[in-house]
């Protein structure tokens, strides 16, 4: 609302919150992945997306990098199941495999 200037607009979409108080420990790993660097492997990590009601998706957790692996094993970590599926276990979760360089 600036006089003379162009402004955008946000807009927020939220969801009620589980009362649900579970947690979750997992722990994963990868065999075969792709070779991304060009010298070296590659340096694997993992995203978890948690899948809204809208069908979006939220990022709710990043392991650790794993330098130079194709076979990498993440350490255990433990993920409120609110935060993860916002409680509803038949829902959707997301995860990826990203190689990790230093410019990102
Ligand atoms: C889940 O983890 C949180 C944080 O570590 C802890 O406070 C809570 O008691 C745990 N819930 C259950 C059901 O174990």
């Amino acid at each position: 609302g600036i006089p003379g200037k162009k402004c955008g607009s946000i807009i927020f979409t939220a969801e009620e919150l589980s009362n649900c108080r579970d947690n979750a420990t997992m722990q994963l790993c990868a065999n075969k992945l792709d070779k991304k660097d060009f010298f070296g492997k590659s340096d694997p990590f993992l995203v978890f997306y948690r899948s809204n009601e809208d069908g979006t998706f939220t990022i709710c957790h990043k392991t650790e990098v794993i330098k130079n692996n194709l076979n990498p094993v993440w350490q255990p970590f433990t993920i409120p199941v609110r935060a993860l599926c916002n409680g509803d276990y038949d829902r959707t979760v997301k995860v990826d495999v990203y190689d990790w360089d230093r410019d990102g």
